[in-house]
């Protein structure tokens, strides 16, 4: 089934100059990128993307680090796009990654782990539309 997701390069991954290759092997895979800017979250944009976080240990750590710098966000559309930019990503712990994921090649720590994707389809729609309208969106 055709669906699209939303897809993160957290500041990490745009301070080591990631984006690029985050792309290619977006594009590797045959998923298409429908829609893409970069931004810098306030800590208040932050926390309202990672709501469903709030309260969780790491609630104020993640927030403050994901608007500590641009991030490149991207809509992806493609048959079974959730679980197949997942994989690329690798787990969240890049400890836990498979060999050849972005998380297993890049991350830092459980953190500043380069990327995110959407985990679902309800969360794929909300996070989308945290982000761009629909005059953003290719289609
Ligand atoms: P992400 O997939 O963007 O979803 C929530 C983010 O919180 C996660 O990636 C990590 O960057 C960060 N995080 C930090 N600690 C944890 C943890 N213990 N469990 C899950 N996510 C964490």
């Amino acid at each position: 089934m055709i669906e699209k997701t939303l897809s993160i390069i957290k500041p990490d991954g745009v301070s080591k100059n990631l984006i690029g290759d985050i792309i290619k092997r977006i594009e590797g895979q045959g998923l298409k990128v429908k829609a893409m800017k970069m931004i810098h979250m306030s800590k208040e944009q932050a926390k309202d993307f990672y709501a469903v976080h709030d309260g969780k240990p790491f609630f104020e750590s993640v927030t403050d680090f994901m608007s500590s710098g641009p991030c490149v966000v991207m809509i992806l559309e493609g048959g079974d796009v959730i679980k197949k930019y997942r994989d690329l990503m690798g787990a969240t712990n890049f400890e836990d990654a498979e060999e050849g994921t972005i998380r297993r090649e890049f991350a830092t720590n459980i953190e500043k782990n380069v990327v995110h994707g959407s985990d679902a389809p309800e969360t794929a729609a909300f996070e989308i539309g945290y982000f761009f309208n629909a005059l953003e969106i290719v289609g």
